[in-house]
């Protein structure tokens, strides 16, 4: 794999998020990229596979292409593997396991498509070398996904290894955790910066908060943990010592940022403040600028300042806290009272309840589709109107209302 050719890449993402991953792989020294539902395709040196895995906030993984093209079954896919240079990627000392995605693909059975690539890797190995690798059953480092349309079969090896949203710090979680790269989408396309305060009033393990620390401090997401191409042959172990040394002077511990958490739960609380501490941000919680509280959303006040921006996933469905009534009661409190003390600010909520603007009584500006894995999500925003806590009828006359739009 020499260093300075161009390699072809595929990037994925949760649904909804390719722009945003179009714009980080864009700052990576990614070329001719094509975004596809979940992903972008993009062409690069090794750099910007590496800078990818290292910088990328959103994509869940980073994938090389090792080989395409067109096929009728399965023999053609394992002929592909087998004319494949595995060899090139990695050795007869490493494991490998091959996972499978298709769409519309016309083949009887994938189970026996994913075997006969394994086949063809083994046989390929074999063919070069005279002996075989091993398969994986657990742990493997080396992972061989392929990428099955209609037409076309791609063969990638995962540059990753663990997804990207396992940043290493969150070892914690509370119930319906958001992904970490989720959680970062959900900032950017709220646009929130750090010279705005911020609430996540439902923090439960912290993710919204912690992404928001990390991306102020510009904390490289991949800056603690390892990736699967550390273990390819021809890892080029200079450049990415440099890349990450050059991610690490990027790190400001004192950038000036407010943000604020808070759960019902003391427990998931706790986990918060400890995942916090593992992804570095000690300093900001000993100071103040990074906070985790037990409290009820209901009672929430606002952070000291210009008015600032509200980022969270609510619970849905049934509760298993016995403190909350039902969700959509719980939420409609929630909205008066940020009605009456968040002039100015602006809310931005992940649901998969297409009904909660209504159930609190807000009109949203925008919503937009979201997947939280498999989970079809929208994120509303809410503008919660400055000014008094009165509507102005169309007489002029004013009535006891809500600061948000009402529906
Ligand atoms: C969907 S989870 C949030 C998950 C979080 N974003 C994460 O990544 O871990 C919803 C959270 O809301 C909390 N919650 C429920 N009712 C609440 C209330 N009235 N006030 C504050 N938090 C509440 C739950 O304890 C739970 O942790």
């Amino acid at each position: 794999m020499a260093e300075n050719r161009n390699h072809r890449f595929y990037a994925t993402c949760p649904w909804g998020l390719e722009k945003l991953l179009e714009a980080e792989l864009a700052g990576c020294g990614a070329k001719r990229m094509r975004p596809t539902p979940s992903g972008v395709l993009f062409e690069g040196t090794m750099e910007a596979g590496y800078l990818a895995c290292l910088r990328s906030r959103v994509a869940s993984r980073v994938l090389l292409e090792a080989a395409f093209h067109d096929y009728y079954d399965s023999r053609d896919i394992y002929a592909l593997a087998r004319s494949t240079p595995w060899e090139e990627y990695f050795g007869l000392d490493q494991t490998f396991r091959v996972s499978i995605s298709a769409k519309r693909a016309p083949l009887k059975s994938l189970e026996f498509t994913t075997l006969r690539i394994k086949d063809g890797i083994c046989d390929r190995f074999r063919d070069v070398s005279g002996s075989r690798p091993d398969v994986g059953r657990g742990t493997s480092n080396v992972q061989v996904a392929a990428f099955l349309d209609q037409k076309y079969c791609t063969l990638y090896i995962d540059l990753a290894g663990e997804a990207l949203f396992k940043r290493g710090w969150r070892t914690e979680k509370g119930e319906a955790p958001l992904k970490e790269n989720l959680a970062s989408g959900l900032l950017m396309l709220s646009g929130w910066d750090a010279s705005k305060p911020l609430i996540d009033p439902f923090c439960g393990s912290g993710t919204i908060a912690i992404e928001a620390a990390s991306i102020a401090c510009g904390i490289a997401p991949g800056l603690s943990r390892s990736f699967a191409f550390e273990r390819l042959l021809g890892f080029d172990r200079s450049l990415w010592t440099e890349l990450r040394e050059d991610a690490k002077s990027e790190v400001n511990l004192h950038a000036p940022v407010r943000i604020d958490a808070g759960d019902i739960s003391s427990i998931v609380v706790k986990k918060a403040e400890a995942n916090a501490l593992r992804a570095g941000l000690g300093a900001l919680l000993e100071d103040g600028r990074l906070t985790f509280s037990v409290r009820d959303a209901r009672e929430l006040e606002p952070l000291a300042g210009e008015p600032g921006v509200i980022v969270a996933n609510p619970p849905y469905g049934e509760q298993s806290n016995p403190r909350s009534a039902t969700v959509g009661s719980m939420m409609r409190k929630v909205a008066d009272n940020l009605k009456k003390r968040f002039p100015g600010w602006t809310a931005w909520l992940l649901t998969s309840d297409r009904h909660l603007p209504g159930e609190m009584h807000l009109k949203e500006s925008r919503k937009t589709v979201l997947f939280n894995g498999p989970l079809e999500c929208r994120f509303f925003r809410f503008d919660l109107v400055a000014g008094s806590n009165r509507r102005v009828r169309k007489s002029g006359e004013e009535s006891d209302g809500n600061l948000g739009k009402a529906v």
